[in-house]
């Protein structure tokens, strides 16, 4: 078992901390490949509740190496900010490996995002405001600074200055703003880069080795299937690749490598941000799930936008992804609905009023934000199930609720949320072997 891929299956915040909590300690690596401090990612430990943005989930396990890969954005400023709560809480954070490749948010990536955004109107995307875009923007542009730039004055110095001159050209002339200074950004950039000189490494040459010698790599995604920005519903979209391909390319390791790819659901779904959400639920039920899951943003505290299971989207997952093994989270939030619905596929009204039933997710953008979900109905449970940790001891219907979520998205469940503590879960199949 040398690598295991960990990704959301929906729109974002499925409980990928837990579920990567709970594979951490059998697991020698937990490796970020994509995304930055957008992510919110939640892992309770007894009384402890733990909020991470940019480090790996891994990091409030001491056994394990937590690394962050050249897929992912860094905000230094954020990443030391992080570094210093968790250290303040007791976490050792020594152990965290940086990659040198990775590309670098500065402070102007942040300007743009809120600016961009605010000059949208409503045609935004909702994003978290973290720079995430701009500084990927500046990576596919070829105009990115990555980590290793940061000790080397001279290049550091011309990229800013070569970045600047045109963003800032943006910022008066478009948006208003007052222009950048360069020197001041370079003095900042190179003090942010000796403070974490000491986590910085070739972390595909360390995982790779840690492959080759027998060690588990688990890749933990930020974001989710639908928020890619080459499967999910763009633009709607965040600016990585949260699927399971860019693990790969997001660490340098190979496919070849890879054993597994666990894909994290809710036994309903939510999300953050603008984009179409066809199962979504603009009335009391979408309150009542908001508040009996607490779906509000670690990130950002925005309410999260709630609805029902939505079979096409976890297919899609599926597909897209590879996934082999599912973990369904929050299946405790369900409890006390008389009956629970499922979407099972899409209406489409066309232009011309005929209607198309899709089962598969619409690749058309227009087509998917104008679908409605046709839903069949499963009975529901009043009685706690927090408690239980055998599948055979959940209630029948909460069974014939999994069997059929499992049914529908063509992958088994191996294991199952039942509340946000560690040992509120039920395993189904182990996750690794
Ligand atoms: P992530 O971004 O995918 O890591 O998910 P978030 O941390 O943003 O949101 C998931 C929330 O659900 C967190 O508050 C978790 O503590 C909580 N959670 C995870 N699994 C379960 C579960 O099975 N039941 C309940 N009730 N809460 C859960
Ligand atoms: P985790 O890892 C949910 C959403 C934003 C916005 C879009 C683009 O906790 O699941 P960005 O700032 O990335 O450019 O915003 O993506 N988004 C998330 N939604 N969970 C996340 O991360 C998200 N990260 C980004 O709300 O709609
Ligand atoms: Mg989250």
């Amino acid at each position: 078992m040398p690598g295991v891929i960990l990704v959301g299956a929906q729109w974002g915040d499925e409980g990928k901390g837990k579920a990567t909590d709970l594979i951490g300690g059998q697991v020698d690596y937990v490796a970020r490949f994509n995304g930055g401090n957008n992510a919110g990612h939640t892992v309770v430990v007894g009384e402890e509740s733990y909020a991470l943005h940019l480090l790996p989930s891994g990091i409030v396990n001491a056994n394990v190496t937590p690394v962050i890969g050249n897929g992912v954005v860094v905000d230094p400023e954020v990443l030391l900010e992080e570094i210093e709560g968790l250290e303040a809480r007791g976490v050792d954070c020594s152990k965290l490996v940086i990659s040198d490749s990775a590309h670098i948010i500065a402070p102007y990536h942040r300007v743009i995002d809120k600016v961009t955004e605010r000059y949208a109107g409503k045609r935004k995307i909702g994003t978290t405001g973290r720079g995430i875009g701009p500084a990927y923007a500046d990576k596919i542009n070829r105009v990115g600074i990555r980590v290793h730039d940061l000790y080397n004055p001279e290049i550091l110095h011309d990229k800013v200055e070569a970045s600047l001159r045109q963003k800032n050209q943006m910022l008066v002339k478009i948006y208003n703003q007052r222009a950048i200074d360069v020197e001041e950004t370079v003095a900042f950039l190179t003090k942010m880069g000796e403070k974490i000189r000491k986590y910085v490494d070739n972390t595909g040459l360390l995982l790779n080795k840690a492959i080759d010698r027998g060690e588990v790599v688990l890749f933990e995604g930020g974001q989710a299937t639908m928020l890619d920005v080459d499967h999910g519903t763009y633009p709607y979209v965040t600016s990585s690749n949260p699927t399971s391909g860019g693990a790969c390319t997001g660490t340098g390791v190979g496919p070849t490598k890879i054993a597994r790819v666990i894909g994290v659901s809710k036994a309903y779904i939510t999300r953050v941000g603008e984009g179409p959400f066809p199962t979504e639920l603009d009335n009391e039920d979408g309150e009542w799930l908001r508040q009996q899951g607490h779906e509000f943003g670690v990130t950002t505290g925005r309410p999260r936008r709630c609805g029902w299971f939505d079979s096409v989207v976890n297919r899609y997952a599926t597909q897209v992804n590879g996934l082999t093994d599912i973990v369904l989270t929050k299946l405790d939030v369900l409890t006390g609905l008389k009956t629970i619905p499922i979407c099972v596929a899409y209406d489409v009204e066309n232009a011309d009023g005929t209607h198309t039933r899709y089962d598969d997710m619409p690749t058309d953008q227009d087509a998917f934000a104008r679908a409605t979900p046709i839903y069949e109905e499963m009975p529901g449970w009043n009685e706690d199930i927090s408690q239980v940790h055998r599948f055979e001891d959940l209630p029948e219907t909460t069974q014939a609720y999994v069997r059929r979520l499992e049914e529908l998205s063509g992958c088994r469940i191996s294991a199952i949320g039942t509340g946000p503590q560690r040992d509120h879960i039920i395993s189904v199949h182990s996750l690794l072997d």
